[in-house]
């Protein structure tokens, strides 16, 4: 199909441009990295399957209030979206411990915690995504004090949203990590959610159904990928 001029390259997306200057095109890839981009491989139709469960997630958390950059579903694995300008923020909200959270404070993953916990890193990876405060936010212009109150509030709320959809097919959310955009009208949550920015167990089970698969060499990365999508398309 043809292409607009690419705006950016990441390590799991490209975007396009489109004819509206107000649109872009999200193509979704099937690379995978993980460790500050040290682990590198491919996941077999990811970019499919990322795409699907980024826009149906999206359309969940819209429907809960959150307003987010999707427009569409573009292509094979495409999204159509609003343009906007990403705030180098990565806000993790956390459930369960797991991942870091367990390694930087010696706790046992799997704890459950009494109230979700925001984190911020500063999204930069000359510098490795450093853990950063309000107040590094403030030093380094990142975003004003009443947009962070909202990126907050904002993530909390998908944080709702997502916990009730996701336990009622059977998939613990763990965690996860938001990218916030600003437009001409406000803040949108951007960027994807899917099983490359989630951490999803199975209830049942308690097996990761994410990226930890393939960030710990556990085997059916595409497995769990199309196992999330069937859940939530099962039920859409
Ligand atoms: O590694 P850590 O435990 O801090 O990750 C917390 C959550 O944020 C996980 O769901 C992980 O997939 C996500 N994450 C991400 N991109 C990063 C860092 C973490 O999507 N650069």
């Amino acid at each position: 199909p043809p292409r607009g001029e690419r705006l950016y390259e990441g390590k799991a997306k490209v975007v396009y441009a489109t004819s509206d200057p107000g649109l872009v095109r999200i193509y979704f890839k099937d690379d995978a990295t993980a460790f500050d981009g040290r682990k590198r491989g491919t996941i077999g139709n990811k970019g499919r399957l990322n795409a699907r469960i980024s826009a149906h997630l999206f359309r969940v958390v819209e429907a809960a209030g959150v307003p987010t950059h999707l427009v569409a579903v573009a292509g094979e694995q495409e999204l159509l979206a609003r343009r906007v300008e990403i705030i180098p923020l990565e806000v993790v909200v956390r459930n369960v411990v797991a991942g870091s959270l367990a390694r930087r404070l010696g706790l046992e993953p799997g704890r459950v915690l009494e109230e979700p916990v925001v984190e911020l890193y500063y999204k930069r990876d000359d510098l490795g995504d450093p853990l950063i405060n309000r107040a590094h936010v403030r030093l380094l212009g990142l975003a004003t004090p009443e947009e962070l109150d909202r990126i907050e509030a904002m993530a909390l709320a998908v944080n709702r949203a997502l916990r009730v959809y996701l336990a009622q097919r059977d998939l613990i959310l763990v965690d996860f990590k938001l990218e916030f955009g600003r437009t001409g009208d406000g803040l949108l949550l951007a960027d994807e959610i899917s099983p490359d920015t989630c951490r999803f167990w199975d209830r049942e089970t308690g097996e990761p159904l994410d990226k930890d698969r393939f960030r710990r060499d556990l085997g059916g990365v595409e497995d769990a990928y199309a196992e999330v999508w069937r859940r939530l398309e099962a039920t859409a």
